[in-house]
């Protein structure tokens, strides 16, 4: 058994390394790709189990933690959702070394970029490293967009760039364009050794939360569009700014998949249409009862018809079963405001990064 797991496990990372460095070049495709993990372990197929020795890290050993995730301090009364790990049917995750991170990726930059949930992720990270080696300096700097946190010793930069389209939106005399055919932020991509990018949530918004007036796709413009065809409009363009963009020798390019939110407990079978609030354990199967969101088939296709090797940090699945995991009513804004969208930390983000590790570590 012991040898047979050690075994699947050089295959596995052998198959992680090949995809990593593109031997095949451009030709890489994301089918193939999943093709390989098929016949190794898909580390995003598994459950949740119970781990004493659970969390990562504490909320007090990271003094930078953002109020609006760290759940405990803002007195969430339960403490069994951070005891669960993530466990893929077919093998097991590499355990996370912070000193083995910084020390891989000496004089590297890693960017996240997306909305707040890739600054749920980018905060997981910092803790995930700061509570692994408390005596390594950090530094933290921010402009309007773009957030740095730095380890001088190791020379490695975890960087945050809030762009919650990836495309642009434009201010114009007569109202706010959502430009789905242009991408003028990408010059802050350029050059980073590691790229994690997430766009999702922001399509949906309306009302007062929507960000735009008008929709930009050639040279049409238009008040509103089918927010499934409007995103896949523009992952599109981002598809192809990677495609023109990065050059898989030197730069490894991820996409987090579709954090899934919690607001109607139906989907996983308590009729009672509650939401992630009130919710203390997790969903210990393998498959989610309330099926897939539409858009991960959006983010499927537009991946399987890339030019350039893109790894899917297929997050959706193991996430849609933490209906724990949310931030519910211990969040910034406290009991009056649910968010069932962003997560505890510590929490489920953290497995994200696990994975993330698994694959930028072994390479
Ligand atoms: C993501 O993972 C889930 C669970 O393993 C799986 O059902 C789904 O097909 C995966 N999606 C992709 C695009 O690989
Ligand atoms: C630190 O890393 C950057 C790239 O991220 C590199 O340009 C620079 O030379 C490195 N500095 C040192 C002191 O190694």
């Amino acid at each position: 058994m012991h040898a047979c797991m050690e075994a699947s496990l050089r295959i596995i990372w052998a198959l992680l390394i090949f995809m990593l460095q593109g031997v095949h070049g451009e030709d890489v495709n994301v089918q193939e790709i999943k093709k390989n993990q098929k016949r190794g372990c898909d580390v995003f197929q598994g459950r949740w189990v119970y781990d004493s020795s659970y969390p990562l890290y504490n909320s007090f050993n990271c003094p930078f933690l953002e109020q609006a995730f760290d759940c405990q301090k803002n007195g969430r009364p339960d403490l069994s959702y951070l005891k669960y790990r993530w466990q893929p049917s077919s093998c097991n995750l590499p355990r996370f070394g912070g000193r083995n991170f910084l020390k891989k990726l000496r004089g590297k930059r890693i960017m996240f970029v997306g909305d707040s949930l890739s600054l749920n992720q980018w905060q997981s990270l910092t803790c995930m490293l700061h509570a692994y080696v408390p005596e390594a300096k950090y530094a933290f700097s921010r402009t309007a967009d773009l957030s740095t946190f730095t380890f001088p010793a190791f020379n490695v930069s975890i960087i945050l760039h809030r762009s919650a389209f990836l495309v642009d939106v434009v201010k114009k005399t007569y109202g706010r364009i959502l430009e789905l055919n242009s991408i003028s932020s990408g010059s802050l991509w350029k050059g980073m050794d590691v790229l994690v990018f997430n766009t999702w949530h922001w399509w949906t918004h309306r009302g007062s939360q929507q960000v735009w007036d008008f929709v930009q796709d050639g040279k049409g413009t238009y008040k509103d569009m089918n927010r499934f065809v409007a995103f896949e409009k523009g992952l599109t363009t981002w598809a192809k700014w990677v495609g023109s963009n990065i050059d898989p020798k030197t730069t490894s390019v991820f996409f987090q998949g579709v954090s899934p939110t919690h607001t109607d407990s139906r989907e996983w079978g308590d009729l009672r249409g509650k939401d992630c609030r009130a919710q203390t354990r997790p969903l210990l199967q393998s498959s989610y009862p309330g099926g897939a969101n539409p858009a991960e088939a959006i983010v499927e296709k537009v991946l399987s018809g890339m030019s350039k090797p893109v790894q899917l940090l297929n997050i959706t699945t193991l996430s849609a079963l933490r209906k724990d995991g949310h931030v519910g009513g211990f969040g910034y804004g406290g009991p009056k405001a649910t968010d069932c969208s962003h997560w505890c930390l510590p929490g489920v983000p953290d497995t994200w990064n696990l994975l993330l590790y698994a694959f930028l570590v072994q390479n």
